[in-house]
């Protein structure tokens, strides 16, 4: 009899979340969540990997959500172009209303806020910076957002991915909601839980990229006990 590999077998299978976050006390817990830990954590690895003054003009955050992560790269990048894409229109709201309190009145670059699927979007032209954390693991269909980063990206773009990844086991799964999430609400606490529970295997997303022929272009290195990095490889 034919053997076959099957990954799922022994580790814990993905279940699933719904793709948009649109209802509004999830929003709402989840835009009032101190991420200053992770993300600030996050914007480090960030700086770390990206070229030395590398200084993009147009920037693209996909799955912006309530705007932690998009206010940082803002802050980072101020004369940058930036578009800020969510599907749920609450979300896109949160994230609106923080960068407006960053951005002086009187300014020359662009700022859009795209209320839109990442599966329908189609850039007017391709980004020097896309930008991306916390969205692979809502996707239904992975590939979705794999063919958005790269229907926006040129032959020089840098591209910053990062998620959580599943751990083997929903015993692992409420030790990490125990410990990383603790002090939360019950709201919040359910919904870090439900994504680790979705979110893909760090093996799953090396497939990923090989399918889609990114794995020459892009590294792929775990960096907590929960999170992975995507990013563009240096070229001599
Ligand atoms: C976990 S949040 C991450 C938000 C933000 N990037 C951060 O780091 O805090 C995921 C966001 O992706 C959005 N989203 C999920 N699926 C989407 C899709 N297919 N198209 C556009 N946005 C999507 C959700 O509405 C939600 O705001």
């Amino acid at each position: 009899m034919k053997r076959s590999v099957n990954f799922s077998f022994h580790h814990m299978v993905r279940i699933p979340e719904p793709e948009l976050m649109e209802d509004f006390t999830q929003v709402e817990s989840y835009a009032k969540a101190d991420f200053e830990s992770a993300h600030s954590f996050l914007v480090r690895k960030l700086q770390d990997r990206i070229p030395l003054r590398f200084a993009p003009e147009s920037i693209l955050d996909l799955g912006c959500g309530p705007g932690d992560m998009s206010s940082r790269l803002y802050l980072q990048f101020p004369m940058a172009n930036f578009t800020f894409l969510d599907g749920s229109e609450f979300m896109l709201d949160f994230c609106k209303k923080r960068i407006d309190t960053l951005v002086p009145k009187k300014r020359n670059n662009k700022i859009d806020f795209k209320k839109e699927l990442i599966q329908d979007f189609v850039p007017e032209s391709p980004y020097d910076l896309i930008f991306s954390n916390s969205l692979l693991h809502h996707l239904h269909d992975p590939f979705e957002f794999w063919a958005a980063v790269q229907r926006s990206m040129h032959q020089d773009s840098f591209i910053f991915i990062s998620d959580l990844m599943r751990p083997d086991s929903v015993g692992i799964a409420n030790q990490l909601m125990n410990r990383y999430a603790n002090g939360e609400s019950e709201v919040l606490k359910q919904d870090f839980y439900n994504s680790l529970l979705a979110a893909y295997r760090i093996e799953e997303v090396k497939e990923m990229l090989e399918i889609v022929r990114l794995d020459s272009k892009l590294n792929l290195e775990p960096i907590t006990d929960r999170h992975w990095i995507c990013y563009s490889k240096q070229r001599n």
